[in-house]
């Protein structure tokens, strides 16, 4: 049965008509416990949800909504390693990478903690070899420059985490990301570095990713126009992947390729040998914090009770706005600079997962399910787009994240920084009433015409609901709890809107396509096989280029010669 003809779901949407004139403002006038009722923590995190368009009745209503989709179940076949990824036939096992050793959980007939536990001591005998200089480059000199080449979950993950974290890092290496295929991206990062000292990490999950094995490519001529002798490319290029064969073929020595396994999804492999870029620039130690931060909450996600349970709190609070409220993005405001690339990642995370449209059999859903994820850090995004979230025509949630701590305690910056946050949070929340901007009005000395004209526009609703997740500073341990909190959230909303958050159909169609139009764009042919537009833009580009080969400059002309 869809969801939305379950008695749970009906439950809700009558509830939905009985609050919605509720103002969350109201809710803490009348109750001076709100803010206690409605937060948890886990360890160093914090989860204030009182500022939502809640009251306990909602909550009860939306946790049954998660029991009646059998999340505890389904909670546990994912910990048990069962083959929940089913269009893949794979289990999703990315919480194993981050649990103690010492356990047993056999999957394809490999003993999968042995497993972690061996690709754990290779990546630290590599960071140490690294680190102190014992790994030489061609020439003899110690590697001053890590390159990880990877695109999506290869990419994000690992960026995100090495710029928020950069305060740990050890120091003794530059760490580059490059992703695009745009040769802007590789040839922009090359210019900076010394191919005698640097080391290029390929993570590719598949090592067929035409972005990540283009970008390789390139990097491994610029490294042979110095380095010349093939044979130096071991000392400079790991791998790190699940396809030995493809990594053997690319020319890249299988004692320097650090596995992982079908079980990890891309999205979630920043815990796996993925992270290698992560351990070298921060420190193996660091990483294992990281690591263990993840797993506190990946034991606070199995074993609270739902109703302080921060990952099902936060999934069914966003249930509730995407299909109750009928709102289909949620910002993530992250009020630390460090953190810049954290909505980033989180798209990657969240609308991979669940930018679904069709339930586990198959069925077309009738409800909404993954919303837009986006964001930028505050206090740089109040004087963006934080109109809109004010004053725009739909209510947006958002997620603020912040920590108590500075790694940068100069002057006032902290206090002003944490003042902007919680007045934001309380803006949204509190709003500005027509009576309050008539009264600053007036004591302002304005006209009564002005004041008419004016009054509108600086009315603000309020209502708007917010969550704010404070963190004691951010950290190795808090960031991974961060990280898993966020994953376990993506992980309930798929298993309430019944969709496999672990498989990434959508995003081979234009992969596929992608790869009948590039030799188009390089063929002498006018191309004729795509609707009107692609042919045109095919051949627009065609002309271009083979006026380029002639001419040498060519000027841009649209529609003269197509
Ligand atoms: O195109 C999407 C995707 O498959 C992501 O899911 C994945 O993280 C990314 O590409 C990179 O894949 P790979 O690690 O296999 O190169």
């Amino acid at each position: 049965m869809d969801l939305s003809r379950s008695a749970a779901w009906s439950a809700l949407v009558s509830h939905k008509q009985e609050i919605d004139a509720l103002h969350i403002r109201e809710l803490f006038i009348e109750d001076d416990t709100r803010f206690k009722r409605f937060s948890v923590s886990c360890g160093d995190l914090l989860l204030d949800y009182s500022k939502n368009r809640i009251t306990s009745q909602t909550i009860e209503l939306l946790l049954e909504l998660a029991r009646s989709a059998g999340l505890e179940k389904k909670r546990a076949e994912m910990f048990n390693g069962d083959a929940i990824n089913f269009t893949e036939h794979r289990s999703v096992l990315h919480t194993a990478l981050r649990r103690p050793p010492g356990y047993s959980l056999e999957i394809d007939g490999l003993e999968i903690s042995e497993e972690i536990a061996d690709v754990l001591h290779q990546m630290q005998a590599c960071c140490e070899r690294v680190i102190s200089g014992a790994w030489k480059g061609y020439t003899g000199h110690t590697m001053t420059d890590i390159v990880n080449i990877g695109i999506g979950g290869s990419d994000l993950g690992p960026c995100m985490v090495t710029e928020a974290l950069r305060p740990f890092a050890h120091g003794g290496l530059q760490v580059h990301f490059v992703s695009n295929i745009d040769g802007t991206h590789i040839s922009e990062t090359l210019k900076k570095l010394n191919p005698e000292t640097t080391l290029f990490i390929i993570a590719s999950k598949t090592f067929t990713t035409q972005e990540t094995l283009t970008n390789a490519m390139s990097a491994r001529e610029w490294f042979l126009t110095h380095a010349v002798d093939e044979s130096h490319i071991s000392s400079h290029f790991i791998a790190v992947s699940t396809n030995r064969e493809k990594v053997v073929e690319f020319g890249i020595d299988e004692a320097n390729m650090f596995r992982f396994w079908d079980w990890v999804g891309g999205r979630y492999s920043l815990w796996s040998s993925i992270g290698l870029s992560i351990a070298l620039y921060l420190g193996f130690d660091r990483f294992q914090e990281l690591l263990n931060g993840a797993y506190a909450m990946d034991k606070h996600f199995q074993h609270e009770p739902f109703e302080r349970n921060i990952p099902v709190l936060l999934a069914l609070l966003g249930i509730w706005y995407n299909n109750f409220f009928g709102v289909s993005s949620h910002a993530v405001i992250p009020y630390d600079q460090y953190m810049h690339r954290f909505p980033a990642y989180l798209q990657q995370l969240d609308m991979e997962s669940n930018g679904k449209r069709v339930n586990r059999e198959g069925t077309s859903v009738e409800y909404a399910t993954g919303p837009v994820i986006w964001g930028e850090p505050g206090t740089n995004s109040q004087h963006a787009f934080f109109q809109l979230l004010h004053q725009g025509a739909n209510f947006i949630p958002a997620d603020f994240i912040v920590p108590l701590k500075t790694q940068n305690p100069i002057g006032e910056h902290h206090d002003i920084l944490l003042a902007n946050c919680f007045a934001q949070t309380e803006a949204l929340m509190k709003g500005k009433n027509d009576q309050e901007v008539r009264r600053e009005l007036e004591t302002a000395g304005c006209d009564q015409s002005e004041l008419n004209a004016l009054l509108p526009h600086k009315v603000f609703p309020g209502n708007r609901p917010t969550n704010t997740i404070l963190l004691n500073e951010v950290n190795p341990f808090t960031l991974g709890s961060l990280i898993a909190m966020y994953e376990h959230k993506v992980f309930v909303q798929g298993i309430i809107w019944d969709v496999n958050s672990f498989d990434q159909w959508g995003v081979e169609l234009g992969k596929q396509l992608a790869k009948t139009i590039f030799p188009e764009l390089q063929g002498n042919e006018t191309v004729t096989a795509h609707d009107a537009s692609t042919n045109a833009l095919i051949n627009t580009y065609r002309e271009f280029r083979l006026k380029g080969k002639t001419s040498g400059s060519p000027q841009l002309s649209f529609f003269d010669e197509i």
